[in-house]
């Protein structure tokens, strides 16, 4: 399916990324292999989406890179990378706002990277655990965490956010 080697990428990115940037994905990975196991995603699409998730992240930057980033790595992975699956594309498009309708890869990836190893903020552990044992429920609670956290700092969640809690609101009162 893919033709990318693993050690030439991580070569890539070792160069491209501050270490800081690389520990990141580096647990962004682990976590997502974790819950890639769990649900049973491909481990192919949950690699590279993780590994190339913040490729265009650009460190100490404003809140328009915080939002542009995940886009301009989509852009990237299907342009330089030749990557064309559209659920890894979606998922690195989506993964700091989530959206409604969310694939499997796409919630795990922002599970992943909100709640990888190397994150410290108080309510981590207690998300970390509902995403291991309930995809929606994990999403559904940690963009409510994130939801909080934008009002007390004083910013709006994105519309995809806001679509994305209505959106699993609705799958988890189905189940
Ligand atoms: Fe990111
Ligand atoms: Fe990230």
């Amino acid at each position: 399916m893919f033709d990318i080697d693993p050690d030439a990428l991580d070569g890539v990115l070792r160069a491209h990324f501050s270490a800081h940037r690389y520990e990141h994905t580096q647990g962004t990975l682990e976590l997502a292999f974790e819950l890639g196991d769990r649900f049973g995603e491909d481990p192919q699409k949950v690699t590279l989406a993780a590994l190339l998730h913040d490729y265009c992240k650009i460190e100490g930057s404003g809140e328009e890179n915080n939002l542009l980033h995940g886009g301009m790595a989509a852009d990237i992975m299907e342009r330089e990378f030749g990557i064309t699956d559209a659920d890894i594309l979606n998922a690195v498009r989506y993964h700091t706002t989530g959206r409604r309708g969310m694939s499997r890869l796409e919630m795990i990836l922002f599970l992943a990277d909100t709640l990888e190893p190397g994150r410290t903020y108080a309510d981590v552990d207690r998300l970390r655990e509902i995403a291991l044992r309930d995809l929606y429920a994990g999403t559904y609670e940690t963009l409510r965490s994130l939801e909080i956290y934008l009002d007390r700092e004083g910013f709006l969640m994105t519309p995809d956010s806001i679509e994305a809690l209505a959106w699993l609101e609705e799958m988890i009162m189905e189940e």
